[in-house]
């Protein structure tokens, strides 16, 4: 039998820190997030994208966790389960060199109508007699990658490449971009070494429609009270727009949209670490929900369509 294609992420589980508060934020960031919580337990609470894609959290005394060591202390990513297309055979559950498990099933995942609204760049009118939309929160659509910090990222690169993983871009020594299948979206996994930092999780990608859509959920998530790590902006390496959130239950969470899509002609990049690689252009703290302003901005200024 051939080996089956893995898609992308079928389901990300969670373990908290333990204490019933960090359960109920976490529950709430998710809900606030625009997840949708299909099952809730004393002891689990499952949310799930648009296309069926779940987010499972757990305390860290759940049987679910019986013998597996998390990457960090607190709460943290413990498992990764990817949805795999085809008759082939399933890879075996199995466990990265941080200690993420990774578990292996026939997708999960629903086909969902959903699109982002279409642009009008010069000389490519795909949008007429239509506004593009404004979001008053978002719904994200799929789960779209995993960013971990490794202390050895020959070893990890390797594990992923030993699952069917491709190189999409890379900085040397430093950071390696992969996609768990040819053709894609830009990375499904980033796994970053950087000098003197522990091993954990850096953050999750949820796969918004368009550019209106990260601004409109990162609106909602300020309003909600809750704290921007980095955004809205843009990333040069993947082309994506994103807005990065503190996260209750473990690393961040991005807001992303439009990211380049690679084929098996991609040839990988090599980039040199620097804020220019990073972002094109960012908001440090977020745009404040209410005032559409960055949060620093001192109050006071109005729009000129506002009463006064
Ligand atoms: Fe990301």
């Amino acid at each position: 039998m051939t080996k089956a294609l893995i898609e992308g992420i079928d389901r990300l589980t969670y373990s908290t820190d333990g204490s019933a508060e960090n359960f109920a934020r976490s529950k709430q960031c998710f809900i606030d997030w625009g997840l949708n919580l299909v099952h809730e337990a004393s002891d689990e609470l499952l949310f799930e994208t648009l296309n069926g894609a779940q987010v499972r959290i757990l305390p860290p005394s759940h049987a679910a966790f019986a013998g597996s060591t998390p990457m960090e202390s607190g709460a943290t990513l413990r498992e990764v389960t990817w949805g795999v297309l085809g008759d082939g055979d399933l890879p075996a559950a199995c466990t990265d060199p941080h200690g993420l498990v990774h578990h292996f099933q026939r997708s999960i995942k629903r086909p969902v109508s959903v699109q982002g609204s279409p642009s009008n760049p010069y000389g490519a009118v795909h949008r007429i007699d239509s506004p593009s939309p404004v979001y008053e929160r978002a719904t994200p659509v799929e789960i779209g990658h995993v960013v971990l910090f490794t202390q050895n990222l020959a070893q990890a690169v390797k594990f992923y490449e030993g699952l069917g993983f491709v190189l999409s871009d890379s900085y040397p020594g430093r950071g390696a971009f992969l996609r768990c299948s040819p053709e894609g979206g830009h990375h499904d996994v980033f796994l970053l070494q950087v000098p003197g930092k522990a091993q954990g999780l850096n953050h999750v990608a949820f796969t918004v429609r368009d550019i209106h859509e990260v601004f409109g959920g990162g609106l909602a998530m300020s309003r909600a009270g809750w704290k921007t790590q980095l955004g809205p902006g843009r990333h040069p390496i993947s082309s994506a727009y994103f807005w990065y959130f503190e996260c209750p239950v473990g690393g961040l969470i991005e807001y992303n949209a439009d990211e380049d899509h690679l084929t098996e002609n991609w040839q990988p990049r090599e980039f040199t670490p620097g804020p220019t690689m990073f972002a094109e252009w960012a908001i440090d703290g977020g745009i404040d929900g209410h005032t559409r302003r960055q949060p620093q901005v001192a109050a006071g200024g109005q729009f000129l369509t506002e009463k006064r």
